[in-house]
């Protein structure tokens, strides 16, 4: 589903100090994988703690569009029966991933090898945002692909009858095409290989193992190179999707920032492929404590504690971009608050996400009085230990600039506004009722 409802202003002001426990919902990257391997699986497949945010009910509805039964049985308890690799049905309407790049890109490996047409669509943020770096590989399948100027969507695939297996070498870090291929190579005979020359999210791998797919990974010089032997029978799984550490950042964040603030956020990710924002905010002098680590869904997993406290600009090098690509928005806010310059390397990919996320935090953080410095593919945060505020951001349609400038209105001066939260929903439905269960004051 398109976001198309009015804009949805709301407005953050400096706030008491957090206290409590932040639940963060499911992770929004494991959530799309079960659907789309639960779809591929023969029999029924167990989805507990799925994100039920808008980006995955609608890569559920697709799954359904291809042919497998997908129900909800719970709060965040889902079921689907899959039709196996291969298996897949034409849909009989346009396949609408609403503001989903995961989405969309996913599912489009997902069927880029069976002999069906789809044409997919999204809403005009998802429809500005670069699809060649998908359907370039798809096409190496065989597959067909008619898009609209600039490779955008909308966009119908014909998949490939006869498909054959690729090896492909990533041209930007990005666990979006490593999945798509990997996705499409299970319906090619043969082995699929995938090269990444910086590590990225490995959550399709761990999950393809999961559900009895032959894949393996290895570290060469040439990077990571990841093969799958196409043609497996997926068996169905029971996944426990766990919480999603990019939306744990924003509690975080605020805690962080907010005088006196003391918070606990259970089942945190440590896995090294997300954790970058972590690592970064201890090299910040974050007072962070990690309590009770284990595994979770597979996952490795630990509570954190997180204490208010001093913090200091750093420089985060471009190798460790991949594994905190969606928080730098937040962590801009953060470094506004820190004493001294942060400099973030090596982030063009952020101009290409829901919005150009760069400009997006540099304009609003320039409005509410702080000095930022841009470059093609880096951001420069002057910190002076807070923010003046006062000012109205444009959130584009993304909901992660959104919760980031929300966040910086709770320890800022004067309080800051959005022109539209709406977006928020994809991936945080309950956002504003958890920041307002700590002390924040939202709405
Ligand atoms: C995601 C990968 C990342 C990330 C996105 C989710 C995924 O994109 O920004 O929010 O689930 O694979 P890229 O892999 O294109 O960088």
């Amino acid at each position: 589903m398109s976001h198309s409802a009015e804009p949805l202003p709301m407005s953050a002001r400096r706030s008491g100090p957090l206290k409590g426990e932040a639940q963060v919902p499911g992770d929004k990257s494991v959530s799309h994988r079960a659907l789309i391997l639960g779809a591929l699986a023969v029999g029924e497949t167990r989805i507990t703690g799925l994100l039920e945010g808008q980006d995955v009910l609608d890569t559920a509805k697709a799954m359904q569009a291809f042919g497998a039964e997908v129900q909800r049985v719970g709060e965040g308890e889902w079921v689907v029966h899959g039709v196996g690799v291969g298996g897949f049905a034409e849909p009989e309407g346009v396949i609408d991933c609403g503001n989903s790049g995961t989405g969309v890109r996913l599912i489009m490996g997902a069927m880029a090898t069976t002999p069906i047409t789809a044409t997919f669509t999204g809403d005009p943020s998802l429809s500005r945002r670069p699809m060649r770096r998908i359907t370039d590989p798809l096409e190496l399948f065989g597959a067909q692909v008619t898009a609209r100027e600039g490779g955008l969507l909308p966009l119908t695939i014909r998949g490939a009858a006869d498909p054959a297996p690729v090896l492909y070498r990533t041209p930007v870090a990005s666990a979006q095409i490593k999945s798509a291929v990997l996705l499409a190579g299970l319906n090619a005979p043969g082995q699929t290989v995938v090269i990444e020359t910086e590590p990225t999210r490995d959550h399709t791998e761990r999950m393809l193992a999961g559900f009895g797919a032959n894949v393996t990974t290895e570290v060469t010089a040439e990077g990571r190179v990841i093969t799958l032997t196409g043609r497996p029978e997926l068996r169905p799984c029971t996944v426990a999707v766990p919480r999603d550490p990019s939306s744990a950042a924003f509690p975080v964040a605020a805690a962080l920032i907010v005088p006196g603030s003391e918070i606990r956020v259970p089942g945190v990710s440590r896995n090294p492929t997300r954790d970058g924002l972590y690592v970064t905010l201890e090299e910040m002098g974050a007072d962070l404590t990690w309590e009770n680590q284990r595994e979770e869904g597979g996952e490795p997993v630990a509570d954190l504690i997180v204490r208010h406290g001093p913090l200091r600009g750093v420089t985060v090098s471009a190798e460790r971009a991949a594994s905190m690509i969606d928080e730098f928005p937040i962590l801009s806010v953060i470094a506004t608050f820190a004493e001294g310059t942060t400099v973030m390397n090596g982030v063009a990919e952020l101009r290409v996400k829901e919005s150009d996320r760069i400009d997006a935090m540099a304009r609003g953080l320039e409005a509410n009085g702080a000095r930022i410095e841009e470059t093609r593919d880096s951001l420069t945060v002057h910190g002076t230990g807070g923010l003046a505020g006062g000012a109205t951001c444009a959130t584009h349609l993304d909901h992660r600039i959104a919760m980031s400038f929300l966040v910086a209105g709770l320890a800022s001066e004067q309080p800051i506004a959005v022109d539209d939260a709406g977006p928020i929903a994809t991936s945080f439905p309950d956002f504003v009722p958890l920041m307002t269960r700590l002390g924040a004051q939202i709405g």
